[in-house]
């Protein structure tokens, strides 16, 4: 089968023929539709120091991913040949303590799809039946294929209550933009979104941000005058990884206020403590989906008809690959996905 390999240590990826995954007897074989490229994906393109250090060559990167379910190992049941399904790109070690109590999404041991093991950037791939999630109403494929990121989203805009509250978002990347549409959604009463990017504040409008605020031009405190909020925001979702966000972030927070922080900073940094002390705020950090509680939110929020389609600004055929990439790195637009079928 046709694949994108990262062939050996070094930068890019190739398009090439390798073997088609093997099927254990929990597994199933997925014939891959479309795939969304994440920033992971271009570090591991990249080959910077986190992918030097992350990952094995060779490797199938890609975790983000929609296809047909053409195969299930004997112990299957719960999967069918012809079921349409996006995949839990973390492969759960099952008997950890979280694990065996049901939180999954806490397990100790995660393994990474398209990380740790060959992923999605393939005509093919092979999944535990426990990772698959199966599509049982309607769904456009571009959206489907971002299910993962779609659900970073969720389960971060999620964390806390929003309805009737006042929310910041930092960081309009695309888990920044969905992240602003689902509390939109879900009843949040303003949605401020900052970035310095004017063509991603635009797409945050274009999901239903109220204000769409460029932090290298204006504060946060402004924004919140030209909202005429008094005592600060309620949730605050950190979704750019950035230290002068989140501190930002906390400064600009009402007392009692609560932050889920999804962005990965890339090294430690200093933040006022003391504020974070004397405001009573929460902090609480999310990786992934819950499993698979932020999956059944992610499909019912659609069904309730909750609008992703502007969030996908980018999509190519698998063997235009490097312009896919490219324009994935510019970090100036949405989501970029690949048809594996064109
Ligand atoms: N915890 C997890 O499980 C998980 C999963 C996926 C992604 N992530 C992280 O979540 C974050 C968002 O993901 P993404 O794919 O949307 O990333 P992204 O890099 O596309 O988006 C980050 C955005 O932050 C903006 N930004 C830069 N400086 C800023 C500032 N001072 N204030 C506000 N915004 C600023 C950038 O311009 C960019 O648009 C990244 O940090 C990513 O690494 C975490
Ligand atoms: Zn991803
Ligand atoms: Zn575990």
């Amino acid at each position: 089968m046709k694949a994108l390999v990262k062939e050996q240590a070094g930068p890019g990826l190739t398009l090439t023929e390798v073997p088609e995954p093997s099927v254990g007897p929990h597994d199933v074989l997925i014939k891959v539709l479309r795939t969304g490229i994440c920033g992971t994906d271009l570090h591991i393109h990249a080959y910077d120091g986190w992918a030097q250090r992350a990952v094995r060559t060779p490797l199938v990167p890609g975790h983000e991913f929609v296809g047909e379910v053409v195969g299930t190992g004997a112990d299957v049941a719960e999967v069918a040949v012809g079921d349409l399904v996006s995949g839990e790109g973390h492969l759960v070690c099952g008997t950890c303590r979280n694990c065996l109590a049901g939180r999954r999404h806490l397990c100790r041991a995660t393994v990474g799809l398209g990380v740790g093991r060959d992923g999605a950037f393939a005509e093919y791939v092979s999944l535990p039946a426990s990772n698959v999630w199966v599509h049982r109403t309607p769904v456009d494929l571009d959206v489907a294929a971002i299910f993962d990121p779609f659900g970073n989203a969720v389960h971060t805009a999620l964390s806390f209550p929003v309805v009737g509250e006042d929310v910041l978002i930092t960081g309009a990347g695309p888990i920044g933009i969905m992240a602003a549409a689902v509390v939109r959604h879900a009843g949040a009463r303003n949605v401020v979104v900052t970035d310095v990017s004017e063509p991603r504040l635009e797409l945050a409008r274009k999901v239903g941000a109220g204000l769409a605020l460029d932090v290298s031009a204006r504060t946060i405190e402004e924004g919140q005058r030209e909202l005429g909020l008094r005592e600060g925001f309620d949730v605050g979702l950190e979704m750019s990884g950035r230290p002068e966000a989140l501190r930002e972030m906390v400064a600009n927070m009402t007392h009692g206020g609560r932050i889920a922080m999804l962005g990965l900073p890339t090294e430690e940094f200093p933040v006022d403590f003391a504020r974070i002390v004397t405001s009573m705020l929460t902090l609480k950090g999310i990786y992934g989906r819950e499993m698979f509680e932020t999956w059944y939110s992610m499909s019912v929020l659609l069904e309730g008809g909750l609008d992703l389609t502007p969030v996908i600004t980018g999509r190519y055929s698998y063997r235009d690959f490097d312009d896919a990439f490219a324009e994935a790195a510019a970090g100036t637009g949405g989501k970029v996905v690949l048809d594996w079928t064109a």
